[in-house]
Parts: structure tokens; C-alpha cells; sequence
């Protein structure tokens, strides 16, 4: 039987006004229950990848597609439907709304899904506890610690139930210890099923990750999952 990837790159290239390759015809796919780094320098296109793969941005060439559906085919409006349902994305700058609490926060991944007010707060709260938060649900952004802010991101991210997480850095702003925490989080939570993918640049991180992309001056230079396991006589 095969399966829809989630996300399908193919020969993704992605040339900025002003002449930048970025991303030189990247291919790429991401199956369901997936927990993946995509790893690189600084500048090597790991953002500009994860604009392609969450429809913020259009390809110059190649097709993207999203659960088999050629991105280029969708308008603007639909677009935004992709976005608000299919994919939760987390910053390294968690983007948090300052004089919201946690669950207004959390409950603001909910606004496109035609969610009534009260259903929104009980989702809200749900996620909150999911990330290990439950305890924090009225608490403002200040009022937490960078890694549970991150939490709270999360718990954005995951309200909607997306098909797939992408996160950008998620531990950058993070000291070593609350950035393991939120690695430890994303691991809990694609054990439980949710498919998700790490840009980073930290290659310790990445190798902790059951699969690792590497890209370079925006090309792939290596993908574990296109490499043969290791297969018994
Ligand atoms: N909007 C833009 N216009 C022109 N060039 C851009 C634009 N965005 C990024 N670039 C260039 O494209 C290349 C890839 O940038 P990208 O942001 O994808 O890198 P990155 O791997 O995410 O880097 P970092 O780890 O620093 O976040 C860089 O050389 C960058 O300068
Ligand atoms: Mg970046």
C-alpha cells in the first residue's frame, strides 16, 4: 500500500529577487509519524526549506505538495486553510502575544476552525496540559521561563491537531537545559503520533532525531532515510 507523504519536495529550487540561490532543486518527503532534523550552517536554506514546506512562501521551480496536493494549485484563501489546519508552526522567537495568558495563546491556533469560544478555551487547556503546562494556564508570557513560553508555543502549535509540527529553531532562544526539555517534549509528543520536523542548526540536536537531513549551500547533501539500513543475512 503506499501512503500520502505529508510533505513531498521535488527539485525545490527557491532563487530570492536579487539573485540568491537559497535552494538549489531540493527533493525531499516526510511519511506520517515522521520526527526529523533538517540540519545546516548558517545560510545553507534550512528557513527558506521550511517556507516551501509550510506554504509561506512559493517555489521559483519544482512542486511542493501537502498530503498529495500540488501547492501551486491552491489559491490564496485555500492556502490560508492549508496553513490553519495542516501545520503547526513553532519559532525560535515563540511569538507569543504579551498581555494574552497561555490558553488565550494556545486558543488563538484555533481562531480559522470555526471553533465556538468555549471549545476553543477547553482545547486550549487540553494542549496546555499535553505540553506539561496545566499548571500555568493563566500565567502571561513574563510570567513564564523561555522553555515553558516555548511549551506554550507548542501547545499553539499543536491545538489545531496539524498534520505536521514545523519548528525553526525551537530551542535557540534556550539555555541547554530548558532546550533539552523542549527536544524531550517533541519526542514524547511524536511518540504519541504527531509528525514533526526540526530545522536547526545545533548537529548534536539533529543527531539525536531519528532522521537527519543535512543541506548545504542549499542543496541536500545527505538524508539518512535515503540510506539502506542495516539489514540482517
Ligand atoms: N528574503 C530574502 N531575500 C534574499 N535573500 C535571502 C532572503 N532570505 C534568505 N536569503 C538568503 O538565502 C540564503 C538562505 O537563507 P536561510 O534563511 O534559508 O538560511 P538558514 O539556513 O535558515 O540560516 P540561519 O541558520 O542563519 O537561520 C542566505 O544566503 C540568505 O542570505
Ligand atoms: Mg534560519
Amino acid at each position: 500500500m503506499t501512503r500520502v507523504p505529508v510533505i513531498e519536495l521535488e527539485n525545490v529550487s527557491r532563487i530570492y529577487p536579487g539573485g540568491v540561490t537559497a535552494l538549489r532543486s531540493v527533493s525531499m518527503r516526510i511519511e506520517a509519524g515522521e520526527l526529523l532534523a533538517v540540519v545546516g550552517p548558517s545560510g545553507s536554506g534550512k528557513s527558506t526549506m521550511l517556507q516551501m514546506m509550510g506554504t509561506l512562501d512559493r517555489p521559483s521551480s519544482g512542486v511542493v505538495r501537502l498530503l498529495g496536493h500540488d501547492v501551486a494549485e491552491l489559491d490564496d484563501r485555500q492556502l490560508s486553510a492549508v496553513r490553519a489546519n495542516w501545520i503547526g508552526f513553532v519559532f525560535q522567537q515563540f511569538f507569543l502575544t504579551a498581555h494574552h495568558t497561555a490558553a488565550e495563546n494556545v486558543a488563538t491556533g484555533l481562531l480559522y476552525g470555526g471553533v465556538s469560544p468555549a471549545q476553543r478555551k477547553e482545547r486550549a487547556v487540553a494542549a496546555l496540559r499535553r505540553v506539561g503546562l496545566g499548571h500555568r494556564v493563566d500565567h502571561r508570557p513574563a510570567e513564564l521561563s523561555g522553555g515553558e513560553r516555548q511549551r506554550v508555543a507548542i501547545a499553539r502549535a499543536l491545538v489545531g491537531r496539524p498534520a505536521i509540527v514545523l519548528a525553526d529553531e525551537p530551542t535557540g532562544a534556550l539555555d541547554s537545559r530548558s532546550g533539552s526539555g523542549v527536544v524531550e517534549l517533541l519526542r514524547e509528543l511524536n511518540a504519541e503520533g504527531t509528525t514533526i520536523a526540526v530545522i536547526t542548526h545545533d548537529t548534536t540536536l539533529a543527531a539525536s532525531l531519528p532522521r537527519q537531513v543535512a543541506i548545504l549551500d542549499g542543496a541536500v547533501q545527505r538524508d539518512t532515510a535515503a540510506e539502506p539500513g542495516e539489514v540482517g543475512p
